[in-house]
């Protein structure tokens, strides 16, 4: 089929905001403004857009594409299925109707074909860090565009780390100063943390501007450790203890306090206003706890609450955070770290160590699990040490599981950390290409996986990507 001035878009009330999206998306090359109708006319060529209920077998992000001559039929039991149909149909087309300019002689050809597609798993995602390095928000709605296009939807924002504390949070202005910035301990001139803030409306925009490329934005505000920001700026949420001279890295909040409490109460209700995400991330990485071992607040704490050990204690802080996201109606992730000293009770596990099992054992405990192995799914690496073929490998579901212990994994996603600082440029080139293979990983069966068809198919897709302004060299050679 041909897609020209002449193509109608067909489209009950179910279909119109799908629809919309879709003459959206195709408006920009193809310099075409296809009317959306309710039934087609006589002449030209028609995209029908349908929800269809009656397709629950499809599961909730499913869809079928049906090309013929005259006409291309995308249905699917729910808006996100037929999302990710356009998604389908986009690709289908020359890889041009990805500029953003208009593009001339082209014949907009869509192949004759039938594709029955749904995702493996319901978690398929990408991290991005704002807490080492700011990101601006207009990067912040292009890193959404391509997720979109990929099919990711879960953007896991790593909000706060020991370098920034970006996100407003009224009552408490001074976490932006730029004098709480956590490289000013470094004394690190050259690439250091750039200042930027995020207003509660520009967080709104975000997780509106997410939800419409069906993408849940999961914030992540990491405590008890990579805290640094927040305690130079409060330092009433600190240890009393003096710390070491040059000590900058991953402060933890006095978890002795119960002013700490409060305080992170009233960023989490914050955080829960603005997103809308069944799952709040709590970070909980990498906490150093040397704080706590001479701090006489967390220990006389240990003490009342019978806690045996600062891995005890971090436990204890982190239940108490979960008893206040449930009784919020959130669910509480974190890093595997939340497993040592006794997991909280209905907390899901994001697994990082793959050397410490972390994931079997949390699936083993009936505990929700996403994967994020260090080893496979961190793009702050360079290629060099973490190649596309490696992370095309990756295989989610951990051995060793019951299938009913395997239902926990829910999927899996890749880290962009910026802690080496990279610019949005720099971000784009280390995100992709290997998040298409991240993109397969977690939307197709795991049998058959073939690498070789991949970068054949990663050929014509560097060209979309190209098209976008993200050229690199393919392993099939060089092109865009
Ligand atoms: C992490 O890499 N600290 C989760
Ligand atoms: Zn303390």
């Amino acid at each position: 089929m041909v897609l020209d001035s002449d193509t109608v878009l067909v489209a009950g009330k179910a279909g119109e905001p799908a629809a919309t999206q879709l003459a959206a998306f195709l408006r920009p090359a193809s310099g075409l403004n296809l009317a959306i109708v309710p039934s087609p006319g006589q002449d030209g060529t028609v995209i029908a857009l349908a929800q269809d209920k009656g397709m629950a077998d499809f599961g909730p992000e499913g869809y079928r594409l049906e090309v013929t001559p005259k006409k291309v039929t995308l249905s699917a039991p729910t808006q996100a299925g037929l999302f990710y149909a356009i998604q389908t149909l986009r690709q289908l087309l020359p890889p041009l109707i990805f500029s953003a300019r208009p593009v001339t002689n082209v014949a907009w050809r869509i192949p004759c074909l039938t594709i029955k597609d749904r995702p493996r798993f319901g978690w398929r995602g990408l991290m991005l860090d704002t807490g080492h390095d700011f990101q601006h928000v207009p990067f912040i709605f292009r890193f959404i565009d391509l997720m979109a296009l990929h099919k990711f939807n879960i953007l896991h924002w790593h909000i706060t780390d020991l370098g920034t504390f970006p996100l407003e949070i009224r009552n408490y202005p001074k976490l932006q100063d730029p004098a709480t910035l956590g490289t000013r301990m470094r004394g690190e001139p050259k690439r250091g943390v750039k200042p930027g803030r995020y207003t509660q409306a520009e967080v709104r925009e975000v997780v509106q501007y997410a939800a419409a490329c069906h993408i849940t934005v999961v914030p992540e505000i990491d405590m008890p450790g990579h805290s640094t920001p927040a305690l130079i700026a409060y330092p009433q949420f600190d240890c009393p203890v003096p710390h070491r001279t040059g000590e900058w890295d991953r402060w933890e909040y006095c978890v002795g306090n119960e002013k700490t409490y409060g305080f992170l109460q009233d960023v989490l209700s914050q955080v829960i206003e603005l997103f809308p995400s069944p799952f709040i991330h709590i970070g909980c990485d990498e906490c150093p706890k040397d704080h706590w071992k001479k701090c006489p607040v967390c220990q006389a704490k240990m003490k009342a609450e019978s806690l045996r050990n600062e891995n005890e204690l971090q436990s204890y802080f982190v239940r108490r955070i979960e008893e206040f996201l449930n009784s919020r109606g959130r669910r509480l992730i974190g890093w595997d770290e939340i497993l040592e000293g006794g997991i909280a009770p209905n907390a899901a596990v994001m697994a990082w160590r793959v050397e410490k099992q972390a994931a079997a054992i949390a699936a083993k405990a009936g505990h929700d699990v996403v994967m994020a192995a260090t080893s496979h799914l961190y793009f702050d690496y360079p290629e060099t040490t973490t190649p596309l073929e490696k992370v095309y490998s990756f295989e989610p579901a951990p051995p060793g599981l019951t299938p009913e212990q395997a239902h926990h994994i829910l999927g899996a996603q890749a880290q962009m950390w910026t802690d080496n600082h990279p610019t949005e440029k720099e971000i784009e080139r280390l995100v992709y290409p290997r998040a298409c293979a991240v993109s397969e990983v977690v939307w197709s069966p795991a049998d058959p996986r073939d690498y070789c068809g991949f970068v054949q198919r990663l050929s014509v897709h560097a060209e979309r990507l190209a098209a976008l302004g993200i050229d690199f060299d393919t392993p099939a050679g060089k092109t865009g």
